[in-house]
């Protein structure tokens, strides 16, 4: 999820010159049928205007995704601008070795027996949420439970006063913004400056007084003798704030639109909800809430028959490879049943989401308590629904929802 400023070399491929849609001002609330047109005319795709390679088949994508030898994660050419430098030394950008050594730090927090432990507090702040709006019959789910609930559960992980969290809203969504090609600017960058600061800030209070967070247990790691530098503090800081929120939010959001879409559905899962995670998995592939995700070359590749040079940034689109019909019968088809579900939407290989059993967790509780507690829940009837401005992430900007009271 993060921009990527460098430049390949000019090259058309395909039949005819198609509009990439990471170049236009709009965002589709519908980008599926774009992908579909690509996967046929154009599967690896070079856009003259940004430089970057576009890979939109599941098998293509997969391999992309998980050959970290070929594809490198590292930031594209040049010196990353506006949020770029808080993910700089993070995870997310690190190829192995120091990916690994990274890894290990963090994966511990993120087991699914540390997360079930998690299970009675999220049910209870999900309570404390529904609480506030569950007899006035109408609200914007996202404003009243997908969004504040990641954001809290975070930060407590992490141990980020309650007083804090209102301005990771305002960051979050400046960074969301940005996540497309192309330099920052101004705005993006002050926004950037003021959460290092924050950040160097809550570093260095929890050095001078230790807690029980996960800031505290990085700070006294130590791979091979030697601490984690202050940007490799920051870009944790930065990935687990950000990166896992806005995600998480839109799994929920998505969740309950592609829920309301298919007939019968609430209903059933209603009256069993032991279906709910497969539901989830469903929604993930249906409408994957990280849509692409960026690689750099290291050496010369070739895709799908297709030569690409070393260097080149390389977009793999994880929304459309969990659409195609080679991989998954009756892609279009939005199918809580469907086995198997070798959905793309966490990734593959190395760098496969550390937060997906927290996403996953956090998202069957939020489904269950709304499932239970606001009967007949549906999309406002006339509510005009817009996509967030962002072509990597996939969610809604607000979710109008109804029910009885
Ligand atoms: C990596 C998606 C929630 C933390 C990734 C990647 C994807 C992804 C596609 C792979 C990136 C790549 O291959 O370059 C999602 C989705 C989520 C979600 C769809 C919610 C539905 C979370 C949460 C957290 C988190 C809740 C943490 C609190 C991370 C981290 C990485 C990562 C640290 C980097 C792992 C690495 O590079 O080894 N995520 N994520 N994510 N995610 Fe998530």
């Amino acid at each position: 999820v993060l921009p990527v400023s460098g430049r390949g070399p000019k090259r058309q491929v395909g039949r005819e010159a198609i509009v990439d849609i990471t170049q236009s001002a709009a965002y589709p609330l519908n980008p599926f049928p774009h992908y579909e047109r690509m996967r046929a005319a154009s599967p690896v795709f070079h856009d003259d205007q940004s430089g970057s390679w576009h890979v939109f088949r599941y098998d293509d994508v997969q391999r992309v995704l998980s050959e970290h030898a070929t594809f490198s994660s590292r930031m594209g050419g040049g010196n990353p601008s506006g949020s770029g430098q808080l993910f700089a030394s993070s995870l997310i950008t690190a190829d192995p070795p120091r990916h690994r050594q990274l890894r290990s730090l963090v994966t511990q927090a993120f087991t699914p027996k540390a997360v079930d432990a998690l299970a009675p507090r999220i049910a209870e702040l999900t309570d404390e949420l529904l609480a506030g709006i569950e007899a006035t019959g109408s609200a914007d789910l996202i404003k009243e439970l997908a969004y504040p609930l990641p954001v809290i559960v975070i930060s407590e992980l992490m141990g980020i006063p309650a007083e804090d969290r209102e301005r990771f809203k305002h960051w979050s969504d400046v960074i969301v913004s940005q996540t497309q090609a192309g330099p920052g600017n101004g705005k993006d960058d002050a926004t950037t400056a003021e959460m290092i600061e924050y950040f160097l800030a809550l570093i260095a209070q929890r050095r001078s007084q230790p807690g029980e967070d996960l800031i505290s247990s990085l700070l006294s790691a130590e791979i091979d003798g030697q601490r984690l530098t202050v940007p490799e503090l920051l870009g944790f800081c930065s990935l687990l704030l950000v990166a896992g929120n806005e995600t998480t939010t839109n799994l929920i959001g998505n969740a309950v639109l592609c829920l309301a879409e298919s007939p019968g559905t609430l209903e059933r899962l209603l009256k069993e909800p032991a279906l709910i995670p497969q539901a989830l998995e469903e929604v993930l592939r249906f409408r994957s809430p990280v849509q692409s995700m960026y690689r750099v070359t290291v050496a010369e590749a070739t895709v799908a028959g297709q030569p690409i040079p070393a260097g080149a940034p390389l977009v793999a689109w994880i929304g459309s490879a969990n659409r195609d019909g080679q991989q998954f019968e009756r892609a279009a088809v939005f199918d809580i049943d469907r086995s198997p579900n070798r959905h793309l939407a966490f990734g593959h290989g190395i760098h496969f989401c550390v937060g997906a059993p927290l996403a996953r967790l956090e998202a069957r509780i939020a489904l269950e308590a709304l499932l239970s507690r606001l009967p007949g829940l549906s999309v406002a009837p006339g509510a005009e629904l817009e996509r967030m401005e962002s072509t990597i992430i996939y969610g809604l900007k607000a979710l109008p929802a109804t029910w009885q009271p």
